[in-house]
Formats: structure tokens, C-alpha cells, sequence
């Protein structure tokens, strides 16, 4: 029996990581919803459409050509651009840009579309709340802000990317604000959701939590 997974949470608090890992040992999909948040952020800037303009930033998304490759890696246009939507400046835009209804109501019926043949593990903010309301497993994964924080920066530095040490835990906590606090399908945990506390756990720790939840529900 396949099943969904629905990963919600904070930036940073190791969603992605987490549903990569456990994809991997289940042979699941990993789809990450905030990359799809940070494609329209991208879009807006290359094409000057305000974050704020919904009518321009859903028409940009339309017309785009994207490929997202079993890796993970996103292609725009036939070129790869997974590292720039990681940047501290599209992250920040993703936030503001996920605040329009019309580009949520675009992107939750392409993500639904995808996941509707079960298999699939998708990380985000509204997934146990809006996307996936009846998937089988919900977890919602926090973490202190100054361990995220860390994380960010050990994720930049192995990438050679450098970054303001201050400034990411300032943009972390900017963006949880905006992200629990806008009007349409803000960041929280379903009633359903367990709740995971991974800032004394390591990534192995967390995936070999999640899988023994989903063997008992599949067995
Ligand atoms: O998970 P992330 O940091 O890549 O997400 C970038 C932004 O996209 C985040 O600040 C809020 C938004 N987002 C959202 O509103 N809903 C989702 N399902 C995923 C991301």
C-alpha cells in the first residue's frame, strides 16, 4: 500500500533533507513545494513583475518552461537553477510571494494533480492543512531558530556560498512572522500532525523516526 506524506514546518527546520532521505528509503516521490514558491519569486524578478502583481506573477508561471528531474534539480528555460532559488534574496521574495492567493490556488492544484496517485512524501507549509488534508501521514518539524540558523549557514558553506551570519537568523525569524501570519493558509500544524522537535536530533535520527511511523501505518 502507497501512501502520502505531508512535512510541514518552519524554513529551515530540515524539511527538505528529511523528505529526500525518506523518499529515498521508501522509493517515494520527494516533492518540495517551497521550490515551487521560489520558481514564481524567481520569475517576478527575471521578468520585473511586482511579488504583489497575482495576475502577472500566475501568467508568468504559465507561460515558463519548467522541468524539475527525478535528482531534484529544477531547469528553467533548459537551464539549471536550483542553487539561485536558494538564495537569501529569493527566499525572502518566495515568502512574500506566497502570500497571493491566486498563485497559492495555481500552485495547490498542480501539487494535488501530482501527489493524487499516492507515493509521494511533499514538504511545505500548508500540506497537512490545505494540499493534502487526507494524507495518511502528517509531521509538522520544528527546531530553535539559532540551530536553523546554523544549519543554513553550514548548508551555504558547503556550497561556497557566503552569507551574513546575523543576517540569515534575522531573515529566519522575518520569515516565520510573515509565514504564520498571512491571511490565506498560514503556516500551521493540522490537528493531526505529530509534531517532531529536531533541534538535539541529527537528520538520521528524524528519517528513522518518520519511517517507523510509516511502516506501522503501511503494514
Ligand atoms: O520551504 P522554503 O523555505 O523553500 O519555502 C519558501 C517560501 O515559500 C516560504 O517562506 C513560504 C512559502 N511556502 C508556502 O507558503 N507554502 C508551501 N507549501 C511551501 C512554501
Amino acid at each position: 500500500m502507497r501512501i502520502n506524506i505531508a512535512i510541514d514546518g518552519p524554513s529551515a527546520a530540515g524539511k527538505s533533507s528529511v523528505a529526500d532521505k525518506l523518499a529515498k528509503k521508501l522509493g517515494y516521490v520527494h516533492l518540495d513545494t517551497g521550490a515551487m514558491y521560489r520558481m514564481v519569486a524567481y520569475l517576478c524578478l527575471k521578468n520585473g513583475i511586482a511579488t504583489e502583481d497575482e495576475d502577472g506573477a500566475v501568467e508568468a508561471l504559465k507561460r515558463a518552461d519548467i522541468r524539475i528531474k527525478t535528482s531534484g534539480d529544477i531547469y528553467l528555460d533548459g537551464n539549471k537553477i536550483s542553487d539561485e532559488l536558494r538564495s537569501e534574496t529569493i527566499s525572502m521574495k518566495a515568502s512574500d510571494v506566497s502570500k497571493n492567493p491566486k498563485v497559492r490556488e495555481a500552485l495547490v492544484a498542480m501539487q494535488q494533480r501530482i501527489a493524487k496517485d499516492k507515493g509521494y512524501i511533499l514538504d511545505g507549509r500548508d500540506i497537512g492543512t490545505v494540499v493534502l488534508k487526507d494524507a495518511e501521514v502528517k509531521i509538522f518539524l520544528v527546531a530553535d531558530p539559532k540551530e536553523r540558523a546554523k544549519r543554513r549557514i553550514l548548508q551555504n558553506e558547503i556550497k561556497g556560498i557566503e552569507c551574513d551570519h546575523d543576517k540569515i537568523l534575522e531573515d529566519i525569524n522575518k520569515r516565520d512572522y510573515q509565514d504564520t501570519h498571512r491571511e490565506v493558509s498560514p503556516l500551521k500544524k493540522a490537528d493531526d500532525a505529530l509534531l517532531i522537535d529536531t533541534s538535539d536530533l541529527t537528520l538520521d535520527e528524524v528519517v528513522d523516526k518518520i519511517y517507523g511511523i510509516v511502516l506501522e501505518k503501511i503494514k
